[in-house]
């Protein structure tokens, strides 16, 4: 007898509580996972949009306990990057995540999570976290290390069934499927696709950063992405990252990269080879570090 069954798997009315403390957060979900309810975990920096509604609310569909975790984490940032003046709105974003039914909120501060005396890593290697965004010319192998460490650490704190991350960052979800296997978390891991604006700019908090005429040529990554994928299934994979090249060129926009890679590990792929095929693409736009991608599916 489970008089709870019929609300098991609808939102709080009462909007989401926000937990600062893991003992807290571990105390709340103790007895929920011993009655056998599902947990689904939506890890998140904060200034929610449509990109991280959507994975609340998939994990919304799908589990009955969902957490999402709100925290700027301070390893993945280089030095000089956007630590400080990352956009933060904590009450909106108390405010939609609930909407969107999260349960709980855990949104602690630095030292919670890095308290005096920190001194473990999680790192991936494998080529993984070298490439692309972990390249040491851009963000470097620091930053996956960052995310993996704090993605890690979360997973132990919440104890999920399932995970949600976005394919807009590709990369760290290729690296967090495979910390996730290699250090046998007993979790699953779900990539959600890219939500975008209407006119296909990939949303991300840092679109905060773009000024009207940058908001305007944004739109030429996404339309790269298009002209890559056309391209690749039309005539051949380089014929596709030329157009997508032209295409950013048009727009004025230099990228820092433009590649073709295995979608799963990474490694430089010159056709489609009957594996899914990452193009990802990183740019300066005016004052927002931009990333996309696009995954052309065999
Ligand atoms: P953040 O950039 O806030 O993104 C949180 C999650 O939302 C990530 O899984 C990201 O891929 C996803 N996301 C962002 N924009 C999206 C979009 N347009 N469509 C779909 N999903 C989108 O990624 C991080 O935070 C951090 O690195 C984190 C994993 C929380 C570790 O600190």
């Amino acid at each position: 007898m489970n008089l709870n069954l019929s609300i098991v798997n609808s939102p709080r009315t009462d909007g989401a509580r926000v937990l600062r403390a893991k003992a807290a957060l571990r105390a709340e979900l103790d007895e929920p996972r011993r009655q056998g309810q599902t947990i689904g975990l939506v890890p998140t920096m904060g200034y929610l949009h449509e990109g991280h509604l959507s994975l609340l609310r998939a994990a919304r569909a799908e589990c009955d306990l969902v957490v999402m975790s709100l925290f700027v984490n301070p390893t993945q940032f280089a030095p000089g990057e956007d630590l400080e003046r990352y956009p933060r709105d904590e009450e909106r974003d108390l405010r939609l995540a609930s909407e969107a039914g999260a349960d709980f909120v855990y949104a602690p501060a630095a030292a919670e999570v890095y308290p005096d005396g920190f001194s473990t890593a999680v790192e991936v290697g494998g080529n993984l976290t070298e490439v692309l965004d972990g390249d040491p010319a851009r963000r470097g192998p620091e930053h996956f290390r960052g995310v993996a460490t704090v993605v890690a650490k979360l997973f132990n704190s919440v104890g999920p069934d399932v995970a949600y991350f976005g394919q807009k960052d590709a990369q760290q979800a290729a690296v967090i499927r495979r910390m996730a296997r290699d250090l046998d978390f007993p979790v699953r891991i779900e990539v959600l696709p890219t939500v975008r604006e209407a006119d296909g700019l990939a949303m991300s908090s840092r679109n905060a950063y773009l000024g009207s005429e940058d908001r305007e040529r944004a739109v030429a990554l996404s339309r790269a992405l298009g002209a890559a994928e056309r391209g690749a299934r039309e005539e051949s994979l380089q014929a596709g990252l030329d157009a997508a090249r032209r295409e950013l060129e048009s727009a004025g926009i230099e990228p820092e990269y433009l590649e073709a890679r295995d979608a799963e590990r990474l490694q430089p792929v010159a056709e489609l080879n009957g594996r899914p095929v990452l193009v990802a693409v990183a740019a300066q736009v005016g004052g927002a570090r931009l990333i996309d991608n696009v995954l052309i599916r065999p």
